[in-house]
């Protein structure tokens, strides 16, 4: 039986005032003080819930625009809103889903996406609005697949004290007839691409150096290698969108007929060069990083790398693959008899497991499949629940412990 919303939710956690209350709380306790984990009290009838999730397990962006860009701040934040009950019933319209990083409201001081927006993207933008319209604070909409989503949130990896932050605790707070629930999600995020392990160095220097140091040696590098490998004037067509020319779903560009995707291009050429660094993983020559360890998911307590899920250089930028399409898969390495994985031909990141429920609300994002190894991720399992880990506890959902087993088959 559903149970109807009639009065005021009566939550663990139940009104804005404490919400409010608890978020300098968290502040505090993620600058390194012992963490007061939050007890969760006994469900009650009437009240809604919510999970929160980012699409990607690291957005990775440019720091600077002027020369070139790979990647623009676009941030993808993910929620789901259920009303509890004994059969728990997902809501899909009338909710107002809010978020807010309580200390990164700003990212038009850290970066100058801002001036150069135009020439690579032909938008005007105003200072902070990111490429869909979204701000740094706003509200979800319903996105047509049981969530509800903010994309393009334009967050840098930097706070509002300037110290680098890639895993961004943000508070989500969502109102459903005169009901309220709250959570935290991590909107992941880095700059620590470091073409500068190579670029602008001669071949005896390669290795780590520090973020940014060089960015214009290491800019104009890459765009005069660029010209005189494939007869391109990059240096003069300055600021350089790469996906002009190299197709990238990620921003949706086709490209120009006959180039390789910015994906296989990348991979494949330097799919050998990365030998040359003495990094344990290759990957994090390109991708956040050897600082910001972008993988801190279960499968690193594990010992499962990069390459045990995505194959090396080569395979992840064969020409036959489709880059952002053709992704790893849970089904792909585990089978427990009676359980399913992602719907065929889904991403992760859509798919749905019992009753609906996206698979990222109860174990996270890909890479940060809870439990993990720091701290931010966890921290909407502890709220929830009292534990860390996959969302295991029914009354999360459930108002009372449901008679029958659970069932961890997807649903369309
Ligand atoms: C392991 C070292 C290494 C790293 C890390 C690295 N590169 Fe390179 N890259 C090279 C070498 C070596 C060349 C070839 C230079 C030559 O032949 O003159 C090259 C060439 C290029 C070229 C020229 C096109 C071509 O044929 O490949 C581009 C563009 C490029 N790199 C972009 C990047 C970007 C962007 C990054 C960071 C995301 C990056 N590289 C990181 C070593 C590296
Ligand atoms: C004006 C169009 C254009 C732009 C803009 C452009 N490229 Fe290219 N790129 C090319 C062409 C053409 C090739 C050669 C493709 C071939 O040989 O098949 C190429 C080749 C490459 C290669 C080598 C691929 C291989 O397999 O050898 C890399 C790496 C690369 N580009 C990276 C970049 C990066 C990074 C940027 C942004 C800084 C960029 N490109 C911007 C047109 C472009
Ligand atoms: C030389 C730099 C470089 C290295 C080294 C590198 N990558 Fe990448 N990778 C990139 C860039 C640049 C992009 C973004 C491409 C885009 O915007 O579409 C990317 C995107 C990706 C993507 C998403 C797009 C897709 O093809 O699905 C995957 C997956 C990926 N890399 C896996 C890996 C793995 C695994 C490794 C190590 C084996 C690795 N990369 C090493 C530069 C690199
Ligand atoms: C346990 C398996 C696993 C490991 C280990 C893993 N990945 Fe992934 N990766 C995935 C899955 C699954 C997806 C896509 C899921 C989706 O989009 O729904 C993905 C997607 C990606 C993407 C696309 C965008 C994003 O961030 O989701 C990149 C880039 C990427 N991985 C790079 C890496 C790099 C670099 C490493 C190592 C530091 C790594 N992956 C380790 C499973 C893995
Ligand atoms: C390359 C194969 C591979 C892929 C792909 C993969 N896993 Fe795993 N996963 C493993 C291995 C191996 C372990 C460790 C199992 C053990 O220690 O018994 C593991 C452990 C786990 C665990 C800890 C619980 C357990 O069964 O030990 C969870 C949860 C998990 N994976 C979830 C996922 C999810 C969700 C995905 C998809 C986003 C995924 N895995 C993709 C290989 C993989
Ligand atoms: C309602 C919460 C929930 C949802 C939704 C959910 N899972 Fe799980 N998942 C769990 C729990 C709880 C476990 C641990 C079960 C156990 O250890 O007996 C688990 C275990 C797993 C494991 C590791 C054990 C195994 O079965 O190999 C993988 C992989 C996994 N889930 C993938 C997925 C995928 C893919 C989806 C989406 C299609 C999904 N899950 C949806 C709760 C959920
Ligand atoms: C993240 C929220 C969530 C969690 C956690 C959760 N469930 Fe569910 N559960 C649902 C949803 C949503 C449905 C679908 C209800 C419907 O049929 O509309 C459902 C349905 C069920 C049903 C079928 C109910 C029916 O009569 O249709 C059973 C049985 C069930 N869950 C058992 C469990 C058990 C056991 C656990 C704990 C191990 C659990 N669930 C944890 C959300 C959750």
């Amino acid at each position: 039986m559903r149970t109807s919303p009639k009065t005021r939710a009566r939550t663990w956690w139940p009104t804005l005032a404490i919400a409010t209350a608890s978020v300098s709380v968290w502040a505090v306790a993620f600058a390194g003080s012992p963490k007061p984990e939050p007890k969760p009290e006994a469900p009650a009838a009437g009240s809604i819930v919510v999970l929160g999730f980012n699409n990607l397990g690291m957005h990775c962006m440019n720091e600077w625009f002027d020369n070139l860009c790979i990647l623009p701040p676009y941030n993808s934040l993910h929620a789901q809103v259920l009303i509890r009950g004994e059969e728990p019933h997902i809501v899909t319209s009338g909710a107002t889903i809010s978020y807010i990083v309580p200390n990164n409201t700003m990212s038009s001081n850290k970066t100058n996406f801002w001036n150069y927006a135009f020439q690579l993207f032909g938008v005007n933008l105003p200072p902070d609005i990111g490429l869909t319209g979204n701000g740094l604070v706003g509200t979800m909409t319903y996105s047509g697949n049981q969530d509800w989503v903010a994309t393009g949130i334009p967050i840098t990896p930097m706070n509002d004290a300037f110290q680098l932050q890639a895993y961004n605790v943000t508070n989500i707070t969502a109102n459903y007839q005169g009901m309220v629930a709250n959570t935290v999600a991590v909107m992941p995020v880095s700059w620590e691409i470091s073409c500068n392990m190579c670029h602008g160095r001669t071949p005896t220097q390669i290795g780590p150096k520090p973020l940014g140091s060089d960015r214009q040696v290491v800019e104009m590098d890459i765009l005069s290698k660029h010209d005189r490998l494939h007869g391109t004037n990059l240096v003069n067509e300055r600021p350089v969108l790469c996906a002009k020319c190299h197709a990238d779903p990620a921003l949706g560009t086709s490209g120009v007929l006959g180039v390789p995707t910015m994906s296989s291009a990348m991979h494949l050429s330097h799919a050998t060069r990365v030998n040359k660094l003495f990094i344990p993983n290759k990957c994090y020559a390109c991708h956040p990083g050897v600082k910001t360890q972008c993988q801190r998911d279960i499968h690193v307590t594990k010992g499962i790398v990069c390459t045990n899920c995505h194959g090396n250089m080569t395979a992840v930028g064969d020409p036959n693959r489709r880059p952002w399409q053709d992704e790893p898969r849970c089904g792909s390495c585990h089978s427990v008899p009676g359980h399913e994985y992602e719907q065929p031909g889904v991403l992760y990141q859509d798919s749905h497991g019992h009753g609906g429920v996206l698979c990222a609300s109860c174990h996270n994002s890909p890479h940060a499949i809870t439990p993990t190894t720091n701290p931010e991720d966890n921290q909407q399992a502890l709220m929830l629940q009292g534990h860390t880990g996959v969302i295991d506890k029914c009354t999360v959902c459930h108002t009372s412990q449901p008679s029958e087993s659970f069932f961890h088959k997807r649903s369309d």
